[in-house]
């Protein structure tokens, strides 16, 4: 597969045209942003270890029925997906109370939820992705309620599958965010990255962050923590 022309760079990830329209290459970087890229840094094995995890991740969720973007990883830093129209709302999903939601709705820090929460944003870099409703996403054309319900019903199934996953590394899911985007055919397919930068993993008996919040709260040892996560993978996991 030779690789194109760059066609996007993200904040953690740049794209590439590969010599099949249908495919693109990502190329995982070091760069840690937080807080809308207010806070940045380059932390060198960063963009390894995520494109390691976000592959095995969604080999596990695609041998399990996910309909997914991801087709293979190809080296250490780089994977092939399929190409796809990125749907503008992500979705947050929340196993316990932390982070924004205790910040903007004054609930306590720790609470298990009775069942999961699932919230929307709209993926925009010059509003910070402000939380939205279903309804806005409707009106002004992001999404369709069809859409909104099938991207429900398979969040609820990722977040049931990677619990279940992380439970097996004594690793407590909290929350994490997913992006979906629609093919050519208008399939719906779970796209973008899952990892440490898009998740919150707390260790089960330490309740130690295993993730990019210790980058967002100067906890130190982001690197080691996104180790300690690929570990327990490469170890314990499927
Ligand atoms: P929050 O508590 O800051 O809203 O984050 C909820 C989850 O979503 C957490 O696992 C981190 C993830 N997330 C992203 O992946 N990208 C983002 O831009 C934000 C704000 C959160
Ligand atoms: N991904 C967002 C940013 O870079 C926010 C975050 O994850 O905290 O800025």
């Amino acid at each position: 597969m030779k690789t194109g022309s760059m066609l996007y760079e993200g904040k953690a990830k740049k794209m590439y045209a590969t010599d099949d329209p249908a495919v693109l290459l990502v190329d995982y970087k070091n760069s840690l942003t937080a807080f809308n890229a207010q806070k940045k840094a380059e932390m060198e094995g960063k963009g390894r270890l995520n494109n390691l995890i976000s592959s095995r991740l969604f080999e596990y969720l695609n041998k399990k029925g996910i309909p997914t973007h991801f087709i293979e990883r190809i080296d250490e830093t780089r994977q092939l997906v399929k190409k796809v129209n990125i749907i503008p709302v992500e979705v947050v999903t929340r196993n316990i109370t932390t982070g924004t939601l205790c910040r903007r709705l004054g609930v306590e820090e720790g609470m298990i939820l009775p069942s999961p929460l699932v919230e929307y944003y709209l993926k925009s870099d010059e509003l910070g992705d402000p939380l939205i409703l279903e309804d806005h996403a409707i009106l002004f054309n992001w999404s369709t309620r069809e859409e909104l319900d099938k991207i429900r019903e398979i969040t609820l199934k990722v977040n049931q599958l990677l619990k279940e996953y992380f439970e097996k590394l004594d690793v407590i899911l909290v929350d994490f965010k997913l992006e979906f985007g629609k093919d050519p055919e208008g399939n719906l397919l779970l796209s973008d990255e899952i990892s440490p930068d898009t998740c919150r993993f707390w260790d089960r008996s330490s309740g130690e962050k295993l993730d990019k919040d210790r980058f967002r709260k100067d906890l130190g040892n982001v690197l080691g923590a996104y180790q300690e996560i690929w570990s327990r993978i490469t170890s314990k996991g499927e």
